[in-house]
């Protein structure tokens, strides 16, 4: 199974703000279904918190807690107590990739265990943002692949699809 992180992000890193996201982009939200459909997806329990405590339909969504017990019990929800604990589950649903979707410290805790990035860059400025995305090197990880996408009448920014690979760390 690969690790895989999800994500969308301007130029500062920027992902957040309030518990929130900073845009509205329905493209990137097809992308992101259409990505993750039938495949776990692990998030914190804030980005839990974020979607109004409402699971991913169509997804085994896998929520970190510290108090995992704390978590609601639904359908397809599992309650992991940590990244590790998180990754095991995901791995008992046989699938061959599995999603990490945020939020900022879920990220930053999951970077040395990623195998790929789907970054969404969203081409704007989002000064009130107080959550980011951890800044990482070409010799981490290498853009395999970018799709740009313009503004229209329904995306206010203009936003590129990235896809990340890391780097054979043997060839290091
Ligand atoms: N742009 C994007 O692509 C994107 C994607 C997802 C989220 N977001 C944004 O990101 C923000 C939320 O991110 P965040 O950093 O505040 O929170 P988060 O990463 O979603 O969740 C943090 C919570 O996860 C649990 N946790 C973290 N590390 C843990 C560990 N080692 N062991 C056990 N539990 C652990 C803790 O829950 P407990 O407190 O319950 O212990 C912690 O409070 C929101 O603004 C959201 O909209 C953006």
């Amino acid at each position: 199974m690969i690790i895989s992180i999800v994500v969308a992000a301007s130029a500062e890193n920027a992902i957040g703000d309030g518990n929130a996201l900073l845009w509205k982009l329905p493209n990137d939200m097809r992308f992101f279904k259409n990505l993750t459909w039938g495949m776990p997806v692990i998030m914190g329990r804030k980005t839990f918190e974020s979607m109004a405590s409402r699971i991913l339909p169509g997804r085994i969504n896998i929520v970190i807690s510290r108090n995992p017990s704390s978590l609601p019990v639904m359908d397809n929800l599992w309650a992991a107590s940590g990244l590790e604990d998180a990754i095991t589950l995901a791995k008992t649903t046989d699938c061959n990739e599995a999603f990490i979707i945020g939020g900022g410290d879920i990220y930053r805790q999951s970077m040395a265990l990623t195998d790929r990035i789907y970054m969404t860059r969203v081409h704007g400025k989002f000064p009130t943002a107080d959550t980011f995305f951890p800044s990482f090197s070409n010799s981490e990880f290498k853009l395999a692949d970018a799709v740009d996408m313009p503004a229209d009448e329904k995306h206010v920014h203009a936003y590129t699809f990235e896809t990340w690979e890391r780097v054979d760390r043997a060839a290091l």
